[in-house]
């Protein structure tokens, strides 16, 4: 097993009817910024029962971040929270609205043009440099209630970029299930698809000996696959709400990373096809996975054996017989969950994605991604092709 340092520092409050507790958990004598998205609050009841929690705290609003949030509207929320001395922000919403908080609690004592956060992926580890914040969390997908992670898009230049540091991870997060309720189908799907692959990033790689992360991120997998067409179906079935809410934050609160190598080029791949065609960020990793699998298939073989067999009790008489019997297997199950596994599904105008990725990340001096920093331009160029 490698060496590592597990801090998690979120308080992480799970339940019906937690959000009663927020008076508790919001520090005393703070100025609070309630950040939230297009408004998705105010028909559900939970700006109600946010409100009614913090009952004589001062409070300014900061509505309008946006899905994949911008540079550009976070600045202004920047501007606010210096005009107006706020001294807390409290974020309610999925995971553009937290991460969009990170970026502006970070980005309130910077000094330096705020751009380079994101260009220069600055990272945040001085606590007493930020703006402090908690969160109730109204879609689980992205476990950013519980990391210290975030993704901005620059508007200007239609870059998706990401920023973090242990000095970001909120103070608390609310985490009620029963908020699933109102979330349209597809963001349901959106979740378990984002949840999946980032155990899947931290999981599939080659074998190691940490046993125990292993058979976490099987649990995992297993859960999702049990819960997900299901809870679709039944947003109001506690039980499996529940499951599916606590998977999505156990996929990446930084548990089953700690002591494993770990991959991510689906999600590097994935934030160009968002900042491109605007497509759903768990839906553009459901297009590139699969190609990445086939195309790293020497690299990730032994793996995709292992989850075939243990996830999917898959059988054959070979490695690569039932790595590809896995393959399949996780194309069905995004298909099952509502996801079109095809670039040109999802968009018309696809035909240059390949050479512009690989531009681009040439630009940034990328040379290679994954887990063995073998996945390199040209095989980001098969990847994306491979995905049309
Ligand atoms: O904006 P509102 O009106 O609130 O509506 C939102 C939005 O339209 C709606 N919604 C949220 N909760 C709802 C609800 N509608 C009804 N009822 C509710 N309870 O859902 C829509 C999508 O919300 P969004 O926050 O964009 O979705 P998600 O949580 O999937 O977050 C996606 C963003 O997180 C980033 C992605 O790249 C993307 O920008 N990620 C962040 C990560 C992290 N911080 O660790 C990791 C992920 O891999 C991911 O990259
Ligand atoms: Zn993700």
């Amino acid at each position: 097993m490698l060496n590592f340092e597990l801090y998690n520092p979120t308080n992480y409050v799970f339940g019906k009817g937690q959000t009663e507790k927020l008076s508790k958990l919001v520090p005393a004598n703070t100025k609070i910024l309630l950040a939230y998205g297009g408004g998705s609050i105010f028909k559900n009841g939970v700006y109600d029962q946010v409100k009614a929690a913090l009952k004589g705290n001062e409070i300014i609003e900061f509505g309008g971040i946006e899905p994949n949030p911008r540079f550009e509207t976070l600045m202004k929320a920047v501007e606010i929270v210096k005009s107006q001395n706020i001294t807390f922000i409290l974020a309610v919403g999925g995971g553009s609205v937290i991460d969009g908080v990170k970026f502006i609690s970070g980005a309130v004592h910077y000094e330096g043009d705020a751009i380079d956060i994101l260009k220069k992926k600055i990272l945040f580890k001085d606590k007493s440099k930020v703006i402090p914040f908690g969160t109730v969390l109204t879609l689980p997908a992205t476990g950013s209630e519980m990391n210290s992670g975030a993704v901005v898009t620059i508007e200007a230049t239609q870059e998706k970029l990401t920023l973090g540091g242990s000095a970001l991870f909120p103070i608390f997060s609310i985490v009620d299930p029963t908020v699933i309720v109102s979330l349209p189908k597809r963001q349901i799907q959106n979740g378990i698809i984002d949840a999946f692959t980032h155990v899947m990033e931290q999981y599939l790689t080659y074998p190691h000996d940490a046993m125990l992360q292993d058979r976490i991120a099987e649990g995992i997998l297993q859960t999702l696959i049990e819960v997900g067409p299901a809870v679709v179906e039944n947003p109001s079935d506690y039980k499996l709400a529940s499951n599916y809410v606590w998977c999505a934050t156990m996929a990446l609160n930084g548990l089953i990373q700690k002591g494993v190598p770990s991959d991510w080029a689906t999600h590097m791949i994935g934030h160009e096809l968002t900042a491109l065609f605007e497509i759903d960020h768990a839906r553009t990793l459901a297009i590139i996975a699969p190609s990445l699998y086939k195309v790293m298939f020497e690299t990730k073989k032994e793996k995709l054996a292992q989850y075939g067999e243990r996830v999917w009790q898959i059988t054959g008489n070979t490695v690569e017989e039932k790595a590809e019997k896995a393959i399949a297997k996780t194309v069905e199950f995004f298909h099952q969950m509502g996801m079109k596994t095809k670039l040109s599904e999802n968009t018309d105008n696809y035909l240059n994605t390949a050479d512009f990725i690989v531009n681009r990340f040439s630009e940034r001096g990328w040379k290679a991604l994954g887990e063995k920093q073998n996945i390199t331009l040209e095989k980001v160029r098969e990847i994306v092709e491979m995905s049309y």
